[in-house]
């Protein structure tokens, strides 16, 4: 039988297990918390706050399209470390396709585990055969696209000035890695 995609475990930089699984409806408080801390950094993710209410985001995680759509977390000790949202095309046009976007709380960046998050899904989009991964990041988020590149993400399109953060222009970088053959 063929070995399940998720959940992983993982060790972070400091040697200390954690575990990249499958959100369930009661992380989406935590899910929502973590996007509003985030969002309130500003220099990180277009979204100034979570767009769902708690309910709302238990309930997307619970009635999500496991085909289409791929929520993880990162937990450590029992306590949610960060999450990942990957989301396939949905048209036969974008069906090889995905899109993600991830995030930590503060005090676990920085360890390796945006690492094990984005291999898992990396894993997961594979299984459902999904051939390119795309991303946004800003331009001055160097920690992330440290790691992007780090995993084999390219650039592949920057829009110039497309954000306004504390009063600067900022890029924004579309990154992308291929998963199967190069088609391009
Ligand atoms: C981006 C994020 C998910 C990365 O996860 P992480 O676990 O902190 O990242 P890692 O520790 O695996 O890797 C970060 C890499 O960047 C490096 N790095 C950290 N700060 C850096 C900086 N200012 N400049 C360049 N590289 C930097 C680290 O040394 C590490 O590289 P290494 O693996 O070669 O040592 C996490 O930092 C985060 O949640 N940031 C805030 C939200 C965010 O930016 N989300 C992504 C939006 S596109």
């Amino acid at each position: 039988m063929a070995e399940p995609v998720i959940p992983k475990a993982f060790h972070d930089r400091l040697g200390n297990p954690y575990l990249v699984r499958d959100a369930r409806p009661e992380d989406g408080a935590m899910m929502v918390e973590l996007l509003n801390r985030v969002g309130h950094e500003e220099i990180y993710i277009a979204d100034e706050a979570a767009q769902l209410t708690a309910e709302q985001e238990s309930q997307l995680i619970g009635q999500r399209n496991a085909d289409l759509q791929c929520i993880l977390v990162a937990e450590q000790e029992s306590h949610i470390a960060g999450s990942l949202e990957m989301i396939r095309g949905a048209t036969k046009k974008n069906h090889h396709t995905a899109i993600f976007g991830m995030a930590l709380f503060p005090a676990y960046r920085g360890r390796g585990m945006g690492r094990g998050l984005l291999s898992t899904a990396e894993a997961w989009a594979l299984s459902v055969g999904v051939e390119k991964i795309s991303l946004a990041v800003f331009a001055s988020n160097a920690a992330a696209i440290h790691l992007y590149e780090r995993m084999g993400y390219v650039e592949e399109g920057r829009r110039k000035g497309q954000y306004l953060i504390r009063g600067a222009l900022v890029d924004e970088i579309w990154m992308a890695r291929w998963l199967t053959r190069e088609r391009r």
